[in-house]
């Protein structure tokens, strides 16, 4: 690990629909630098998981598909990330509601978090980067040079998810996804909050030198505005 980036690192952690995806796309726009969506490659995983009929909870199963996987991901400023997996685009299928479950799941398992966590640390090397997950200030990035926690009530979270699941033009649920009832939302969003937190290995949780940005009454640019303070004050 560095111990001094010579790259800027940004880092926003926080439960799912609190807004992180929009808020950092956005940010790394502004700042000119990549926005890196670390929740995609636990998704990659998860769809190499039933692409190849993996029982992820036998550890000898999960380690034979972890040490067969090349992933890149294409990154630009201001905008979602290409996941190419053996040179495969996989990003328009690492959205449905199963791999997005799944993903919480096997991002449980230590081999997958420690599978990760060099890729990530990889990129930070090449780029001033804004990084987007659950342990990015707490593990992954533990010097960065800012750091973000956004959360959000459950209810606004589900109806943000609801209405991007349910966006014409917008291809957050692609290829086989059934569409989500809000209440089905709210439902796998709580769960995967209760999975997501409740794990031994990098739970979701604030970095202590975290600023908390509390979401539900914040359009995403007042956000933006509020994190550009933070960086500009630092
Ligand atoms: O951000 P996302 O919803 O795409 O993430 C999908 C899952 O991946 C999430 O439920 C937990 C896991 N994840 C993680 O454990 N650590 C990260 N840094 C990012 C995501």
């Amino acid at each position: 690990m560095k111990s001094k980036n010579k790259t800027r690192i940004i880092t926003i952690d926080g439960p799912a629909g609190a807004g992180k995806t929009t808020v950092s796309k956005a940010l790394s726009a502004r700042l000119g630098c990549v926005y890196v969506d670390t929740g995609s490659l636990y998704r990659g995983v998860a769809y190499e998981v039933c692409r190849c009929n993996v029982n992820w909870r036998d550890e000898a199963e999960l380690a034979a598909l972890l040490s067969s996987l090349s992933f890149e991901l294409k990154l630009q400023a201001g905008g979602t990330p290409r996941l190419f997996s053996s040179g495969q685009d996989i990003t328009d299928y690492i959205r449905t509601p199963e791999i997005t479950m799944l993903s919480s799941d096997v991002s449980a398992k230590t081999s997958v978090r420690h599978a990760l966590l060099g890729f990530q640390r990889q990129i930070a090397q090449n780029s001033d980067a804004v990084f987007e997950g659950r342990d990015m200030g707490t593990v992954v990035f533990p010097d960065a040079d800012h750091k973000f926690f956004l959360f959000a009530d459950l209810k606004t979270r589900a109806i943000r998810r609801y209405s991007q699941n349910n966006n014409a033009g917008c291809s957050q649920q692609t290829k086989t996804a059934q569409p989500q009832t809000l209440a089905e939302v709210e439902e796998a969003i709580s769960k995967r909050d209760q999975n997501d937190s409740s794990r031994e290995e990098a739970p979701l949780k604030p970095a202590d030198d975290a600023v908390m940005i509390d979401s539900t009454d914040l359009a995403p640019d007042e956000v933006v505005d509020k994190i550009l303070a933070c960086i500009t004050a630092k």
